[in-house]
């Protein structure tokens, strides 16, 4: 991972874009022992039948098939991610699936070119968004008054647990451009949200957290 921000500085898009570059083609493998969190964190979301959902830093689409479990064919997900290389294995996976209502845009969270209000919004493994006020404002801008928000992903366990804190740091170099708010990474999400709540899985340093759009 290129920091060229530096640890505790801001996210940089730019640096993400060059990381993902190299990771998408084997980025499937290396997220399948976190497949679990990513199944809890859908349950929790649990956007409804017929929901519109944005996958906020979709990747290759890991996320779409389980969300597809909830919304079915009426639903719709809209993928936003600025790695065109994460973005071609997730257009893959669309076509391959001959999915009509999974649509991607290449953009960062702040930029992309939302339309109307979506009922729900997923954020798994996007430590980066996560860190950034005006992408949060900017997604949540877009969401309907209640919509259900939440994100998975990172965090350092207690200090004393230095192997998972090993692993978190390896984990976090390699796949964010800032380790600001690694702590508690949903602080920015949660003044924005209400209803508010996380559940920390510390022995292994990961985090579900989430609440519900005022
Ligand atoms: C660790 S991957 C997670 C991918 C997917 N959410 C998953 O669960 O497998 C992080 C993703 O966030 C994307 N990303 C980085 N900065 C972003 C930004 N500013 N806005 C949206 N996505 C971003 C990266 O391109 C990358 O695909």
């Amino acid at each position: 991972m290129r920091f060229t921000s530096g640890p505790g500085r801001r996210p940089d898009p730019s640096a993400s874009r060059d990381t993902y570059r190299g990771r998408a083609e084997r980025y499937d493998l290396e997220l399948a022992p976190f497949e679990p969190l990513r199944a809890k964190a859908i349950a929790q979301l649990a956007p409804p039948a017929g929901a519109t959902v944005l996958d906020i830093g979709c990747g290759t689409g890991l996320s779409f098939e389980p969300l597809l479990e909830c919304i079915g064919p009426t639903g719709r997900i809209v993928g936003v991610d600025p790695s065109p290389d994460m973005l071609a294995r997730a257009r893959s996976r669309i076509a391959c699936h001959g999915w009509s209502n999974v649509a991607v845009m290449e953009a960062t969270a702040a930029s992309a070119h939302l339309q109307g209000h979506a009922d729900a919004a997923l954020f798994h493994f996007t430590h980066d968004v996560l860190r950034n006020a005006r992408a949060l404002d900017h997604v949540i801008a877009h969401l309907k008054p209640g919509a259900p928000v939440v994100a998975s992903g990172l965090q350092w366990a207690p200090a004393w647990l230095l192997p998972t804190n090993a692993f978190v740091l390896g984990a976090a170099l390699y796949s964010v451009t800032t380790l600001e708010g690694l702590d508690q990474p949903w602080t920015l999400l949660a003044e924005r949200l209400q209803g508010f709540e996380v559940r920390s899985f510390p022995w292994v340093g990961l985090y579900i957290a989430g609440g519900h759009v005022g």
